[in-house]
């Protein structure tokens, strides 16, 4: 184990996640975490993280500095490495010159961090404080012009501190770096994989809710289908999982879910579908506007999980399937609302539950992904692209009725299958059907038609912050429109979204 002790830094599950991928199991702590807890917890090291203080104010985050003599190797980073220099009697202060971004850094290879890095290194640079002078033990590492101690050591205490950003990718050698103090410095074995991830987290979930019960929200993403699957395995039947099918899923993704998840399905659990497309279809009857079809969706969605919650009575847990860039969102997110998000996670306010479990928490997407597969999900739902929690509602502009629900779903599920035909299901960020509120005039057969337009998006994205719209070939789309239109009673012509957001967004509402 490497503990992670997170000073306010940006990067902290970072440095975690890129420790986790040298096969060694890292987590995040808050700075605050006591001397004896850390000792209890026995790690082979303890990375500090960045932060944005300076260390010497008198209210900035600081540790105890027993902590440098527990014999256990220490790095520090950013505001990390000043700590360490300004507790062990060095000196820190402002910079004369800030750095920020890309920077050659010159290293001393004789350092075990840097044995198998260039003689000099692009590393990520942020910072305004720098150590001025290092403490008596300890000798510099690296430098750059204005930068005197941009690493510094004292390894026969097993102690490294570098001013850059070993973690983030711009530091183009850092993982060599990060692996050099797991590996060499603390000599972790680095035999951790995802398997022992689901094996702790089956076991710490087991010890920690004894025999409570447990109430799952299951969207059937892959986030709260691996949710589900590691509290099936470790509490079996004391788990109930809730899917609320609001009528506005992908075609047959309902019975998918079911399939997996219910009593046919391979998993040891409670499984409760409410089929609720009726109710979700009345309050929406005659509403156009998208964020009260957004609200409506949402809401609805807590009422019919609260009435499910209240037959089944008091429970002692309710299962989030947060992961970490959630964690990050949501703590950060202060900018404008462009669109209210709806996430099946989302706290309903009367259910009678003592604690929330989070098994995910630590856990970027891949690597949640990767859980998934180890627990033997079905490739389909661990790979399922992101689906908005209002669902079609807002892939259908305008009023929904069940009819265009229909519309919509098997437009959708023909892209889909031609886009996976294609081979390029993985490939591409997000991809949908979605129903214009648009009617036009076309001719099949020697009839007059007046029906509908369906649009087709592709986005390539990453953090789907911003997207590019994807070039898909050219037959594909007219094989997707010839099937559309041929197959799909109430379409009479096909378009291609090509917005990229900004100023577009993903989905159409
Ligand atoms: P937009 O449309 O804002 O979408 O560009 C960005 C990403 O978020 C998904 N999305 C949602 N996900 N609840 C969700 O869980 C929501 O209410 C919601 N709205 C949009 C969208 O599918 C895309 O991946």
């Amino acid at each position: 184990l490497i503990i992670v002790l997170d000073f306010g830094g940006q990067y902290n599950q970072l440095i975690a996640r890129r420790v986790r991928e040298c096969n060694v199991y890292a987590e995040v702590h808050p700075y605050t975490l006591p001397l004896e807890k850390i000792k209890e917890m026995n790690p082979k090291g303890i990375i500090f993280t960045g932060g944005p203080n300076s260390v010497y104010k008198d209210d900035s985050p600081s540790c105890s500095k027993e902590i440098f003599e527990l014999g256990i190797p220490i790095l520090g980073i950013c505001y990390g490495s000043q700590l360490m220099a300004h507790l062990l009697g060095g000196k820190v202060s402002t910079a004369p010159v800030s750095e920020y971004g890309r920077t050659e850094v010159e290293v001393d290879k004789t350092s075990k961090l840097f044995a198998d890095v260039n003689d000099k290194t692009i590393c990520w640079m942020s910072h305004t404080d720098y150590i001025a002078e290092v403490p008596e033990g300890f000798k510099k590492t690296a430098y750059t012009p204005v930068c005197p101690v941009a690493a510094m050591e004292n390894a026969e205490k097993k102690l490294y501190a570098t001013q850059f950003h070993p973690e983030v990718m711009h530091t183009e050698e850092g993982m060599k770096m990060l692996r050099a103090f797991v590996m060499d410095v603390c000599q972790c074995a680095g035999d951790w994989k995802m398997d022992s991830f689901v094996k702790d987290t089956i076991e710490s979930l087991r010890a920690k809710i004894g025999d409570g019960k447990v109430l799952c929200a299951l969207s059937g993403g892959v986030d709260s289908s691996v949710a589900a699957v590691l509290l099936s395995k470790a509490i079996g039947k004391q788990l109930t999982c809730v899917f609320v099918d609001h009528g506005l899923l992908r075609k047959s993704e309902g019975d998918e879910v079911e399939a997996v998840f219910g009593p046919d399905g391979p998993y040891d659990l409670n499984f409760i579908r409410v089929n609720a497309q009726d109710r979700f279809y009345s309050k929406l009857a005659g509403v156009t506007e998208p964020e009260t079809k957004r609200k409506i969706i949402g809401e609805e969605f807590i009422r019919v999980f609260e009435e499910e919650a209240k037959k089944i009575g008091a429970v002692d847990f309710l299962v989030q399937g947060t992961i970490y860039p959630d964690v990050i969102e949501s703590g950060l997110d202060k900018s404008a609302v462009i669109k209210s998000h709806h996430n099946v996670g989302g706290l309903p306010d009367y259910v009678d539950f003592k604690e929330i479990v989070e098994p995910l928490r630590l856990l970027f997407k891949d690597e949640v992904r990767k859980a998934g597969l180890e627990l033997g999900i079905p490739e389909y739902l661990v790979f399922r692209q992101p689906f908005p929690g209002p669902g079609l509602g807002i892939r259908i502009i305008g009023e929904v009725t069940a009819e265009k629900v229909k519309i919509v779903q098997d437009a959708d599920a023909i892209y889909r299958e031609e886009i996976a035909k294609a081979g390029l299901d993985r490939s591409l960020g997000q991809y949908f059907a979605a129903l214009t509120n648009m009617r036009s005039v076309g001719c099949m057969g020697d009839f007059r038609t007046y029906d509908y337009a369906v649009a087709l998006r592709a986005v390539n994205t990453t953090d789907f912050m911003t997207a590019d719209c994807s070039e898909i070939p050219f037959e594909v789309l007219q094989k997707v429109m010839n099937r559309i239109i041929n197959e799909v009673k109430g379409v009479n012509r096909v378009m291609y979204d090509l917005t990229s957001k900004p100023p577009g967004t993903i989905e159409f509402e």
